[in-house]
Formats: structure tokens, C-alpha cells, sequence
């Protein structure tokens, strides 16, 4: 893989008469933590969903760790893993079965232990034999987050990972991502939190309005957004003023 780990251009996607994105440019390189933000709506859980390869796109083309997603789907998806804005865990199966099931799925070697050391790392220990059914929005949202894990994919996709989490569940997740991006995983997440992305992110893509209105890092989104004290700040400014015109 290059110095990019993924790269769009022009991305178009329409669900009957909403244009949602119209003419997406997005770079992200590789080992790198990348946030993406936008109002509710405004297209990041379609963008996630172009990229793996779950959404074909009406026009544009995606290149996912060297791949195009719409002439090679198959080999990108070996590259990332995703977690998805809805947990996608199977209730009746415990933490621990949940866990085994996707290293198996995923061919890893062990699929037992492996289960079983993401158990501990997400501090579900304690639940790790009860139906995932029963589990609390946070402890479902942690498990999710411990199975995209599996197999370290070095591109990882979050799409908003920590709503529904209460403060010190979002700060383990945040040494989680935090720790991965140390390892050199490529990190795209979503989110609605500013400190959020402060926190995280080494480059900031704000998506308005069916495009990719600022991106880079802190300092220059505060500077596009004219000198922006803050990132919340400079979102407000950013999807207002592009409101308005
Ligand atoms: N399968 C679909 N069919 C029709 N419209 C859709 C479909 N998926 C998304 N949309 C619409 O496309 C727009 C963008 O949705 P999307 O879920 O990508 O936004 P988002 O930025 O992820 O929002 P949120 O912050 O609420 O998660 C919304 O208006 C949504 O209603
Ligand atoms: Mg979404």
C-alpha cells in the first residue's frame, strides 16, 4: 500500500431524487487517524458505506488500500475492518461466542484465544459468558468495536463509535483508537463530537452539502473557518456559511 490509504474522487451517490453526495474528493494516508464530520444527514454513514463496498456509487471512483471498490470489492475488504453505526452483534451468541465466531470467520489462528484476550482488553470479562442480548448499549457498542478488531485489518472504519457511551466508556474507546492509530492502523471514524475528533483525529474531512467542504488538520479548519477559536466553532461556521450560499 502506498502513502494513501484511501483516495475518492468525484464520488456521486443519489437515493432517488436527494442527491446526498455530489462530487466527494477525500484522501486519507496511510496511519493515519481521520474524522469525519457533518451534520445529521449530511452523508457520512453513505460515504463509510461506498467505501466498504456495501453501497455501490453512481459515479466517481474509491480506492481502498490500493483497490477500487466497485472493480475489486473482494480484495478490499481483506484490507479494513467497519463498525457500523448500529451494532451488528449476534444476541443469542455470548461475548466470548461473538468474538470466536468472527476469528473464525475471518481465519485467524486461535479464534479462542483471541476471543478471549479482546474480552479482558474491553473489560467484558464479567459478562463474557452471558447472551450478548442482555448486554447494556455501551458493553454491545465495546464488543462491536473488539470485533472489528480481529485479524488487524490496517484500515479500520468506525462510524460514530462512541454515541450511546457514557463518559468513561468514550474515553476507553478513545485509548482504544488511540492505541491502534500507535500500531500505524489507518483510522477513518465518524462522529458527532468535537472533542471527539480534537482528541483523535490528525486530520479533520467535513462533509456539507454533498461535498468535502474543509479538510486537514486542526489548525487549518480553524483557519478556513476564519480563525475559528474552537473546532465546534469552526463547524458551526463552516456548515452555516455554506447554508447560506
Ligand atoms: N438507503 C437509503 N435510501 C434512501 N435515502 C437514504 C438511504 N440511506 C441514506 N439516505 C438518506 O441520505 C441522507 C444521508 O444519510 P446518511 O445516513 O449518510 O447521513 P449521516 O451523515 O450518516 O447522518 P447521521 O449523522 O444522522 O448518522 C439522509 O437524508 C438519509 O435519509
Ligand atoms: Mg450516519
Amino acid at each position: 500500500m502506498g502513502d494513501l490509504a484511501i483516495e475518492v474522487t468525484g464520488l456521486r451517490k443519489s437515493f432517488g431524487d436527494l442527491a446526498v453526495l455530489k462530487g466527494v474528493d477525500f484522501a486519507v494516508k496511510s496511519g493515519s487517524v481521520t474524522a469525519l464530520l457533518g451534520v445529521n444527514g449530511a452523508g457520512k454513514t453513505t460515504l463509510v458505506s461506498i467505501l466498504t463496498t456495501v453501497l455501490p456509487p453512481d459515479s466517481g471512483t474509491a480506492v481502498v488500500a490500493g483497490f477500487d471498490v466497485v472493480r475489486e470489492p473482494a480484495k478490499a475488504r481483506q484490507a479494513f475492518a467497519v463498525t457500523g453505526q448500529h451494532v451488528t452483534i449476534d444476541a443469542v451468541l455470548t461475548g466470548l461466542e461473538n468474538l470466536a465466531l468472527i476469528a473464525r470467520l475471518r481465519h485467524v489462528p486461535k479464534p479462542k484465544q483471541v476471543a478471549a484476550a479482546l474480552i479482558g482488553q474491553f473489560g467484558l470479562t464479567e459478562a463474557a459468558g452471558k447472551p450478548a442480548g442482555t448486554y447494556s448499549g455501551g458493553m454491545k457498542r465495546r464488543l462491536d468495536i473488539a470485533m472489528s478488531l480481529i485479524g488487524e485489518p490496517e484500515i479500520i472504519f468506525l462510524d460514530e463509535p462512541t454515541t450511546g457511551l457514557d463518559p468513561a466508556g468514550r474515553r476507553d474507546v478513545w485509548a482504544f483508537i488511540g492505541e491502534l492509530a500507535h500500531h500505524g492502523t489507518t483510522i477513518v471514524l465518524t462522529t458527532q463530537y468535537m472533542e471527539e475528533a480534537a482528541a483523535l483525529a490528525d486530520t479533520i474531512a467535513l462533509l456539507h452539502q454533498g461535498v468535502i467542504a474543509a479538510q486537514g488538520d486542526q489548525a487549518a479548519i480553524l483557519k478556513s473557518a476564519g480563525d475559528a477559536p474552537d473546532l465546534e466553532a469552526a463547524f458551526f461556521a463552516l456548515t452555516e456559511t455554506e447554508a447560506a450560499s
